[in-house]
């Protein structure tokens, strides 16, 4: 029994409008946090991953409007169609979905704004601000910038590059502006609290120059696709308020029954919500601060990650410029799909998708890398040893060198995942890769297969690199899980389950018993026919 039994890791991603079909923007945020999620299951933790859909709010129910449709109606078809089936195209494994039109959120959102409202965080107040429909924000004067073609002369806000729209409210305001010195010393006695340090340092400036209170409602007169505020039905909830509250309804905030009480107290606060860099603000002061005044403690850290990018800007859902996640795994499957992000960006930085990457990729490190490494370890166990692993005999330094590395790879992947490094985490298992490749070509177990008097040296070079192959397996079973299921059905049945051998233990050597059953091994990564249209 492993000391982390029992510790549980709580990860969230945005919850993503439904105002239309995801690209692979989301996927990757998706990915990274499932990554995660599998990661500290694999170390043999209690291991939650959240993700929904953000259904409320002015860009829903206009977008509804302009497909003929009410927002109930497109929202079901978007989760039905495109949200819920993205989770099967990257193989997510997520223990929860939840959708703000759920009765369990916002029957808790309501509890949560009641809380509010009582203890006096909550009051009634007007503003006039410019107003981004893309972002459902209000933005100050330094979020917008000179619009061009169409919007020419006009200020557009930065991320949707659209005109801003000028509104003028009374309506309730929680007071946001009392967080702002609380938030600047948790930043401060929490400096993990936002990663990367970047995003971090970018916060605390934001924060320094002090918060102003936020408009946590709109009147039905102006639009109605929200939560009613509990106290007066002629305001609804503003959308980012209720949806920021997702992260507890979901694990039974504000519930009486023993089972929640204990999910919430299990789960929160929350270990890592994946965000990207664009709503980073909203996670790392609005939610920190909502939390605080609710007496709730924040998560224990807020990483924002850099975007996918379209010639230089965002890709984005309301810009058409979005690819979608199929069109990538269709031809290449989810594992690729799943590893080429992880590895081919920096968690944290921006970074462009390209076909001719992702090829290359494919072909010389899942394909060649560690997939042929596979298939001729287990092809030689099958020709030399008839499918049954033979015992190693006295190591010598080369072999000594393997396990060093591979108990290394081990040490620093997990260090990496502590610090959502998720590339380096990559780096650190491709170590091994590489080390396997190099043992086998200089070892060459074909020629010692030629003389019996080095069947010994040839036995100890095959356990040694299946050996190697299954700490390969428990590593990348996070990141490329239906290769290694296939990998582990192949050398591991003897071991257990694949989800039982835990990340603490990889490294340790000589878990196969002599003899153990090695049988045949399906292609991990097969060769594949670029079409034009994706060349
Ligand atoms: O903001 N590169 O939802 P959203 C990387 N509903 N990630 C990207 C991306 C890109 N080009 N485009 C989108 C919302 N994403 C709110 C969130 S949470 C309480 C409410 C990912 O549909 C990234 O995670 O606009 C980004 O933060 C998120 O999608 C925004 O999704
Ligand atoms: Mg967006």
């Amino acid at each position: 029994m492993s000391a982390n039994k029992g510790k549980s890791f709580y990860v969230t991603t945005p919850i993503f409008y439904v105002n239309d079909a995801p690209h692979i923007g989301h996927a990757y945020t998706e990915v990274a946090a499932d990554v995660l999620a599998r990661w500290h299951r694999q170390r043999g933790e209690q291991s939650f991953l959240l993700t929904g859909t953000d259904e409320h709010g002015e860009k829903i129910l206009r977008t509804a409007a302009a497909n003929k449709t009410t927002p109930q109606e497109w929202a079901d078809k978007l989760v039905e169609e495109a949200w819920l089936p993205l989770l099967e195209t990257i193989d997510i494994n997520n223990q929860d979905f939840i959708r703000t039109t759920e009765k369990r959120h916002e029957k808790n959102v309501q509890v949560f704004l009641q809380h509010l409202y009582d203890t006096g965080f909550i009051y009634r107040g007007s503003y006039e601000g410019n107003y981004c429909v893309g972002c459902e924000e209000y933005k100050t004067e330094g979020d917008l910038i000179d619009g061009e073609g169409d919007f020419a002369g006009q200020q557009v806000c930065a991320i949707h590059s659209k005109p801003v729209e000028k509104l003028q409210e009374t309506n309730y305001f929680f007071k946001l502006s009392e967080f702002t010195q609380p938030l600047l010393d948790f930043y401060e006695a929490n400096p993990n609290f936002i990663q990367p340090d970047s995003a971090r340092n970018e916060v605390v400036a934001f924060v320094r120059r002090g918060l102003d209170d936020l408009s946590i409602s709109r009147s039905k007169e102006k639009f109605d696709w929200g939560i009613d505020i509990p106290w007066d039905d002629s305001h609804i909830t503003y959308v980012w308020f209720d949806a920021l509250l997702n992260y507890i309804t979901a694990i039974g905030y504000g519930e009486d029954t023993a089972e929640a009480k204990a999910k919430f107290e299990m789960l929160w606060p929350a270990s890592v919500q994946v965000v990207g860099k664009d709503i980073l603000r909203f996670h790392a002061v609005i939610w920190p601060a909502m939390l605080m005044a609710a007496g709730l403690a924040p998560a224990n850290q807020v990483f924002g990650h850099g975007w996918l990018l379209v010639g230089g800007e965002k890709m984005s859902k309301s810009k058409l410029t979005g690819i979608a996640p199929s069109q990538i795994t269709d031809t290449f499957g989810s594992d690729a799909f799943r590893y080429y992000f992880m590895k081919a960006i920096a968690f944290g930085s921006d970074g462009s998708f390209s076909w001719e990457d992702l090829s290359a990729r494919y072909q010389a490190e899942l394909a060649n890398g560690f997939g042929n490494l596979a298939s001729r370890v287990i092809a030689m166990v099958h020709r030399y040893f008839e499918g049954s692993l033979p015992a190693a005999g006295d190591f010598t330094d080369a072999d000594m060198q393997v396990q060093a590395i591979a108990a290394a790879a081990v040490a620093d992947a997990d260090a990496a995942i502590e610090k959502v490094a998720i590339q380096d985490a990559l780096t650190a298992i491709w170590t091994l890769v590489d080390e396997l490749n190099n043992y086998i070509t200089v070892q060459e177990p074909w020629v010692l297969a030629k003389d019996e008097a080095t069947r010994g040296r040839l036995a100890t070079v095959l356990n040694t690199t299946v050996e190697g192959l299954r700490v390969l397996a428990i590593l990348l079973n996070p990141i490329t899980p239906k290769a290694t299921a296939k990998l582990w059905a192949a050398i591991g049945t003897s071991l257990g389950s694949l989800a039982d051998q835990e990340i603490g233990q990889a490294g340790t050597w000589g878990q196969f018993q002599p003899g153990a059953v090695i049988s045949e091994l399906e292609a991990l990564f097969p060769r594949i026919e670029v079409s034009d249209e994706n060349a």
